[in-house]
This record gives C-alpha cells, structure tokens and sequence, in this order.
C-alpha cells in the first residue's frame, strides 16, 4: 500500500489517500503541541511510540467488539485506516480529576471519581476546544441523536477496556479523548490513542507518563513515552 496524496496535515498527523479510496494513510509525527497549538516542540520517536501503542490498543478493542479505522500498522510511522468522515467532537472520558476538570471546576487532581465522567467539547483550536453538551450538538447539526447515543455508549465501554488492561500494565488511567467518524453510515471510533491523548499515571508513585510531560515541562520526555511502550505492548 502506498501513499497517493496528502488530504490533511493535523498537528500529530498526516493523512493521504492509497489507491484503495476506502483506505487512507494516518502517519505519525513526532511534534508535540499544547494549549491550541500555542506551545510546540518535538518529542524525538513519539510517532513511532504512538503508532505502535495505538495498534495495540485498537487491536484490543477491536477484539472486544468496539468497531474502529484501524486496518493494520504498515512501518513504524504509518498505519493504514478506514476512510472515515470526523464528526467534529472531542469526547472525554475521566476516572480521576485533573487538567480540564480540575480547572473549570476549581478541583484539586487526583480525586477519584465514583462514576466516569463524559464531556463532549467542540473541535476547533481557535475556539478552544469548547466543552458542549448534546443540545448545542444537534442546534449546530454536529451529530444526529442516534449517533450521540452510539458515541456514548462505545465510550463507556472503550473506558472499562482500557481501564482493565492499562491496570494490568501498572498505570491508573485518569482519562483520555476520543474521536469517532462516520464509514458507510455507521459510526467508529476513529483517530488515535496514545500518550498524547490519555492521562496515564504509574501507579502507587502517581508518576505521570503522558503527554502532560510537555505541557507541564516535567522533563525525561521521550525515555518515559518509551517506558510507557514497553509497558503496554509486549
Ligand atoms: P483536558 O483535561 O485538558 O480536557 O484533557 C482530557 C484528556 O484529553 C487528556 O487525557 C488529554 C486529552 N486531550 C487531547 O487528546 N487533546 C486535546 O486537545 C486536549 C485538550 C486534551
Ligand atoms: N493537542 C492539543 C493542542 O495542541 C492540546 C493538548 O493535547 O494539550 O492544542
């Protein structure tokens, strides 16, 4: 399979077209942003860490019935995907307190929570990634109620998956974004998951081992996303 044209350039990937037009190329760069982009950086070898860990975890939650874009990993930066149509919504799922919560709420982190907490937030940088409910999603046509319902119950269960095996791998999973798109009229989970868009801590030592390494400048960047790829994929 090879990469025809590139479609998109986000700020952690690329996106081409192959010469199945079912088929795109999702590639992963090593740069690093936070904060809408305001601070970037390189992380040396993140795209080739969070492709291998994002094969992993769509594997796994392939295996668990969760439909996804992933097709198969192609070379370390490349992994071939469904084409998918993004519905413009970042999906949050959190078990424990911390950045965005702990900040609207005035919340200190690390408070456990009793049940996940589900935030949908608006995807657009320059508007800052607006936390939204379902009421302003279907005023502005974002997704039909049929689709939140699927979104939020996929979410759920992605939660309980992931939460049950980064356990097994010694990290708390305090909580990460999803993306879901539309394929031939059905709704899949989309995107990535990674140390970029988890929160995940080590645990008993809380020691955090995810992309708030960058934002918060907590140093030993790229030897923990690799730390964090030997503990999660075999
Ligand atoms: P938040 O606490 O900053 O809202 O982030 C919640 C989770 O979402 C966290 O695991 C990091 C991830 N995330 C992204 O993947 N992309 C983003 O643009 C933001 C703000 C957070
Ligand atoms: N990726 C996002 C950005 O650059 C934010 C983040 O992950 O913190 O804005």
């Amino acid at each position: 399979m090879k990469k025809i044209e590139q479609v998109y350039e986000g700020k952690a990937k690329k996106l081409f077209t192959t010469e199945d037009a079912d088929v795109y190329i999702q590639e992963f760069k090593d740069d690093a942003t936070a904060f809408d982009a305001t601070k970037r950086g390189t992380i040396v070898d993140k795209g080739v860490v969070n492709n291998k860990i994002s094969t992993k975890l769509f594997q796994l939650l392939e295996a668990k019935g969760i439909p996804t874009h992933f097709i198969e990993r192609l070379n370390d930066r490349d992994m071939a995907v469904k084409k998918v149509e993004i519905i413009p919504l970042e999906v949050t799922m959190r078990n424990v307190v911390a950045g965005g919560m702990a900040k609207l709420l005035g919340l200190d982190e690390g408070i456990v929570l009793d049940e996940p907490v589900f935030e949908y937030h608006y995807k657009d940088d320059a508007l800052h990634d607006p936390l939204i409910n379902d009421f302003h999603i279907k005023a502005l046509k974002l997704a039909t109620s049929a689709e939140l319902d699927t979104i939020k119950d996929m979410s759920f269960k992605i939660n309980d998956i992931l939460k049950e095996f980064f356990d097994s791998r010694n990290l708390d999973l305090i909580d990460f974004k999803l993306e879901f798109g539309r394929c031939k009229d059905k709704v899949i989970l989309a995107d990535e998951i990674s140390p970029d868009t988890c929160r995940l801590w080590e645990k008993k030592s809380k020691r955090k081992m995810d992309k708030d390494r960058f934002r918060r400048d907590l140093g030993n960047i790229e030897e923990t996303y690799q730390e964090v790829l030997k503990m999660i994929v075999d």
